[in-house]
């Protein structure tokens, strides 16, 4: 019998998709199978990396990662805090991030997905990464985990207009793996200046890759709900980190503790 191999591929993508594999991220298809693989590198010395001494962070700011990024993703990170200093207004900052071409997650996402709601709301909540829909709409929590974030929101008197809502990553990062630490480390400076240029007096960071990246802290369950001082730049503010909806939709008895952060930031706007 001659196997049908458009069907056989056909069932292959199927099982991609379903798997969240729906992004091509190279010109050529690797088979790992059958491809001889080249030697690992050999794991990386646990030593502080030479550069680390050159380079300050505010208090508030995440340690840096245990793995160094290699010297094209330093040179990344050090285009963006430049590219997002230069950024007076909101307006700037998203066409400017429109314009760079650092962060290789541009490549494989379909658009930027900068922000939603009201700059200059008193709250601002910023999430991981955007996720299909996200990229789709070029839109911040606007698939199923947005919408529990409405509701949310609405359960202490908000919608969306009232906040402001931003993500660690603005581009999707292909079958909605977690963004790598070198991806987050070059975009941190443009969620740094964002919430500087948004100025709000609360700021919340949504699930650990938020929190660890703009608090740096470790373990959301343990630090969810706490209160921790946030220099935005020009002041400090209140931030605190809260379960992801996408973790309250997998595991339902997580919003009795994601309702009392609700109300301890409903108390914290006054
Ligand atoms: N999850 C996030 O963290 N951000 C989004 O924008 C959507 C889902």
């Amino acid at each position: 019998m001659i196997p049908d191999r458009s069907k056989a591929a056909r069932e292959l993508l199927d099982f991609y998709a379903e798997a969240g594999v729906d992004a091509a991220v190279g010109e050529q298809a690797n088979d790992f199978l059958t491809t001889p693989q080249p030697a690992p590198i050999p794991a990386p010395s646990r030593q502080p990396p030479a550069t680390a001494a050159r380079t300050t962070f505010p208090a508030t700011a995440p340690a840096r990662p245990a793995v160094a990024p290699p010297p094209a993703a330093d040179a990344a990170v050090m285009a963006a805090r430049e590219a997002a200093r230069s950024a007076a207004t909101l307006d700037e900052l998203r066409s400017i991030l429109d314009r760079f071409e650092g962060c290789s997650l541009k490549g494989s996402a379909s658009r930027l997905c900068f922000a939603d709601g009201t700059p200059g709301s008193r709250l601002m909540l910023v999430g991981e990464a955007p996720g299909a829909e996200e990229d789709r709409q070029g839109v911040p929590f606007v698939g199923r985990s947005g919408q529990l974030l409405d509701r949310m929101l609405k359960a202490i008197g908000l919608d969306r207009a009232q906040v402001y809502i931003a993500n660690i990553v603005p581009w999707r990062p292909p079958g909605n793996r977690t963004p790598t630490p070198v991806e987050t480390q070059i975009c941190l400076p443009f969620v740094q200046r964002q919430i500087e240029l948004s100025n709000p007096d609360v700021l919340v960071t949504i699930g650990q890759p938020s929190t660890g990246a703009l608090l740096g802290v470790q373990g959301i369950m343990k630090n969810r709900g706490r209160w921790f001082p946030f220099q935005t730049g020009t002041r400090e503010i209140r931030a605190m980190p809260m379960l992801h909806p996408a973790y309250l939709l997998r595991s339902p008895i997580g919003k009795r503790l994601a309702w009392r952060d609700m109300l301890a930031i409903k108390k914290a706007l006054g």
